[in-house]
């Protein structure tokens, strides 16, 4: 499995980069608009800084596709040619993903809802696939299925696309993604913090700890 975090803030990244195996930061602009009105590129600089060789996927801004294809240009000017562009997966997306695979960027085909849409991005070599797991389940669509599909799709295609999932509101959410086929997950700092500060294992923790030390008093294991 690879794990990403869906955040552009630089306090977390730097924090979960030196606990995670992290894989690599994703956004969109709905995830930046949390920061305020950073300067784009500088800040998308320095997460690269934090991050060294893990991915970084950018999202476009633009509606038509040729707008689509002016944002990667920019993206990739400005960060490298090794960003994943995120394209939203339309009409305009679609055309743009195509186009662009033909030039050789490396793109994550997103906001996917249906398997369908994933079928498409399969075909139109998509790097990555990003189900949204979380809005799918409010619209009453299965994601844990939808993710299940689009990973049966990819085996059956021989197809290098792997499914990076994302929209996460709880740990199970992950799990389920994880265990129904995606390659890679990205969520927010507070679904990592969740699950690593659950109180069982905090308790655990303790009663060990306090264990030895009724046992042998002060003595360490290790002197530091
Ligand atoms: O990366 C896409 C994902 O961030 C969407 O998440 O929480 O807005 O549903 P959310």
């Amino acid at each position: 499995m690879k794990f990403m975090l869906d955040t552009v803030n630089l306090d977390k990244i730097r924090y979960y980069q030196s606990i995670l195996p992290l894989a690599g930061v994703t956004s969109n602009p709905s995830i930046i608009k949390k920061e305020g009105k950073i300067d784009f590129y500088a800040h998308l600089k320095k997460i690269k800084e934090i991050i060294g060789s893990a991915d970084l996927h950018v999202q476009v801004v633009g509606k038509l596709q040729e707008e689509i294809e002016k944002d990667a240009q920019d993206i990739v000017d400005h960060l490298g040619k090794e960003t994943f562009i995120k394209i939203p997966v339309n009409e305009e997306g679609l055309a743009a993903i195509k186009s662009l695979k033909s030039k050789e960027f490396k793109v994550t085909a997103t906001a996917i809802y249906t398997e369908f849409q994933a079928y498409l991005a399969i075909a139109a070599g998509a790097d990555y696939l990003a189900p949204y797991y979380n809005r799918m389940e409010n619209l009453n669509i299965n994601a844990a299925d939808v993710i299940y599909a689009m990973a049966e799709e990819i085996k059956r295609s021989s197809s290098p696309t792997e499914i990076l999932a994302a929209s996460f509101k709880n740990v199970n959410q992950v799990n389920q993604a994880c265990r129904n086929g995606a390659q890679a997950i990205t969520a927010s700092p507070d679904i990592f913090e969740q699950a690593l500060t659950m109180p069982a294992i905090q308790k655990a923790v303790t009663d060990f700890h306090d264990d030895w030390r009724e046992t042998f008093a002060t003595e360490k294991i290790y002197e530091l």
